[in-house]
This record gives C-alpha cells, sequence and structure tokens, in this order.
C-alpha cells in the first residue's frame, strides 16, 4: 500500500516520503480501515511517539497522521461491534502507524460510525480537534452554563470548536488568537475577541476557564485570570503555569466513541462547523505536511478518491 512514513526528525520535511509499505494485519480486537481521508496535526513531528514505541524503542519508518475517516476492510479476531463495509472514523493509537496511508490497523474501541451524509473529509478533519475540544471543556474543565471561557487560537482547529461548543452550552466565549482572526473567531461564535499581539490579557479580569493551546509566555499571563475555583486546560505539554486558586490541567486526546457521535451530530444538524483549511490528496500531500509552515485550519488529506 501507499504510506507517507518519516524515516528524520532533524532533516524536517526532508524526511517525510511516500513509500510503498505492506498494509497492515489486524490484531486481537482490530479493525482495518481502508482510510478515504486523514487529518493531520502538524506538531506530530515533535511528539515522543512518532519516533518511539511504547516500550522506549526507537520505531523505523513511522506511518504519520493519526485521525480518519474510511470503511471497515477486515476485523482482527474476536472484534466484534463493527462489519466490513461499514463507514467509519476516529483516532488510532499515537505508537502505531497512522493514517496517511491506503488502510491502518485500529483497536475497535476507538472507532464510531460514520453516518452515511457525512463526507471522509469532514469526518477526518473532527476526530482530534473535536475530542480535544471537548473533553478539555467537560470532562477536564467541567464548563458549565453561564462561565466565561477564554478560547485561545480561537480560529484554529481546536480553537474554533472550542469556541463552538462553549457557547452551545452556554459560557460567554472570549476567543483570542493574531488580529487577522478576530473575524473568523467572531464568526465561530466568539462573544468578544482579544488580540494576543496588541490587547492585554489583564483587561479581560477573571474567567472561569482558560482553554490553552499556546502555551509559554500566553500561558502563563492567562493563568493569573482565572477566578478563583476556576480552572486553566492546556494540550500543548505539561502546565508551567498554574492559577494562584483553581486548576491546571494538561491532557492529551483519547479517542471516546460516544463523544465522537455527539460531535459528528453537530456537524450534520449544523450546530457545529468543522475548519478545514487544505485539503489535497494522498500523493501532493508531502507540501503540506511541511511542520514549519503554518497553515490555517486543518490541513486533510483525501487517501481515495
Ligand atoms: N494534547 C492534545 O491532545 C492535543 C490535541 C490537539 C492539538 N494539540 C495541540 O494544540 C495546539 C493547537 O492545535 P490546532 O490544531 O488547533 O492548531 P492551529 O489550527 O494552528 O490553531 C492554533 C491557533 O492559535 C494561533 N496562535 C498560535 N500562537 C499564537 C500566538 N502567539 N498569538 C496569537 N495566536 C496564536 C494560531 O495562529 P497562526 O496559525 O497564525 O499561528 C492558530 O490560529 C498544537 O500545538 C497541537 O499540537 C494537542
Amino acid at each position: 500500500m501507499k504510506a507517507i512514513v518519516v524515516t528524520d526528525q532533524a532533516a524536517e520535511a526532508a524526511g517525510i516520503t511516500l513509500a510503498e509499505r505492506p498494509g497492515p494485519a489486524p490484531g486481537i480486537n482490530d479493525v482495518v480501515v481502508e482510510v478515504r481521508a486523514s487529518g493531520f496535526v502538524p506538531a506530530e513531528w515533535e511528539w515522543a511517539s512518532t519516533w518511539v514505541d511504547r516500550s522506549g524503542r526507537e520505531r523505523t519508518q513511522a506511518v504519520i497522521g493519526h485521525e480518519f475517516a474510511g470503511v471497515v476492510a477486515s476485523l482482527g479476531y474476536g472484534t466484534t461491534g463493527f462489519s466490513v463495509g461499514q463507514r467509519v472514523f476516529g483516532i488510532t493509537d499515537w505508537h502505531r502507524d497512522g493514517t496517511l496511508a491506503e488502510y491502518a490497523g485500529v483497536e475497535a474501541r476507538s472507532l464510531a460510525p460514520l453516518p452515511g451524509n457525512v463526507d471522509f473529509t469532514v469526518g477526518a478533519s473532527l476526530p482530534i480537534s473535536g475530542l480535544t475540544a471537548w473533553q478539555g471543556l467537560f470532562q477536564h474543565g467541567r464548563v458549565r452554563a453561564g462561565q466565561s471561557v477564554l478560547a485561545h487560537g480561537a480560529a484554529g482547529a481546536v480553537g474554533s470548536v472550542v469556541t463552538q461548543l462553549a457557547r452551545e452550552f452556554g459560557a460567554y466565549v472570549i476567543g483570542t488568537g493574531r488580529a487577522a482572526d478576530r473575524q473568523a473567531a467572531l464568526e465561530f461564535g466568539a462573544n468578544e475577541f482579544l488580540d494576543l499581539g496588541h490587547d492585554d490579557l489583564g483587561e479581560v479580569g477573571g474567567v472561569d476557564l482558560v482553554f490553552d493551546v499556546i502555551g509559554g509566555e500566553v500561558q502563563r499571563r492567562s493563568a493569573n485570570i482565572v477566578r478563583p475555583g476556576g480552572t486553566l486546560v492546556s494540550v500543548v505539554g505539561p502546565v508551567e503555569a498554574r492559577p494562584a486558586d483553581g486548576l491546571a490541567i494538561d491532557f492529551v486526546v483519547e479517542s471516546v466513541p460516544s463523544q465522537l457521535t455527539e460531535i459528528v451530530d453537530r456537524v450534520r444538524d449544523g450546530r457545529l462547523r468543522t475548519h478545514i483549511g487544505t485539503i489535497v490528496t494522498l500523493d501532493d500531500a508531502i507540501p503540506a505536511l511541511n511542520p514549519t509552515e503554518r497553515r490555517k485550519g486543518k490541513t486533510v488529506i483525501r487517501v481515495r478518491p
């Protein structure tokens, strides 16, 4: 099968190649998916799981990409709940060969059915940003109606979903980003917008929840504006700054089928809009995967027409 593999972290874009690889064999409780489309998060390049397995051994020629939409091609021993030909979407294990390939092996417990009227390209754009927003807001941030949320990077892939879901659940949302992101953040539903290059975070007063997708100095300044009893949730590594009288949580998103269904239901009925910035084919994908290039919105790779 065709697959996009990485060979050398130091080589950056030059270490990404389109290669011919053996297709995956389904393990116990696995599904092999014929991938139709795959999302891509540029920071994957920096994740340890791209380069070592769960025992710390070096991974050679790892297939990158971890979110996908496709069709079940075969079932492993003992797999229940899915049938060959079924449309599915989800996230594959970070340490396992991924989804920028014609086929991917994935644990059945990580999959949800993809409704027939949702395009594979849309389905592939949802799992990582959708679940990250859902889990950060509701599981870790425990946001409630009437609370205030500072949604960093509100025009980005994760931040745009954070903004929409927080509004839907009755929160007041202050979106942040660069000056050029203002209109997009407001269109995703932010009640107001803060330009991080110009406005002072301190002017915000107190918020109940900060959703951090940026880290560094922005995170440090954000910790100071969390109200007593509030929470700073970060998805960019271990939290470096804690609110004086609140919680700080960092997490890595997990594939939870019931939450995938909540998300895709919202896309179907128009409550949620996905933010796809770039769509390319697998054969033409490599320039779009350059980890040093910034792109607006989610990059989706169409693996099959
Ligand atoms: N832990 C997890 O499970 C998890 C899951 C998903 C994502 N993540 C991480 O979350 C981060 C965001 O992911 P994403 O897919 O949402 O990326 P994205 O689409 O690039 O969104 C990030 C947004 O924040 C903006 N931004 C970044 N730095 C900024 C700054 N200093 N000032 C103002 N705006 C700034 C970006 O603007 P520009 O494009 O102009 O820079 C962009 O609009 C990544 O680091 C990713 O690895 C973690």
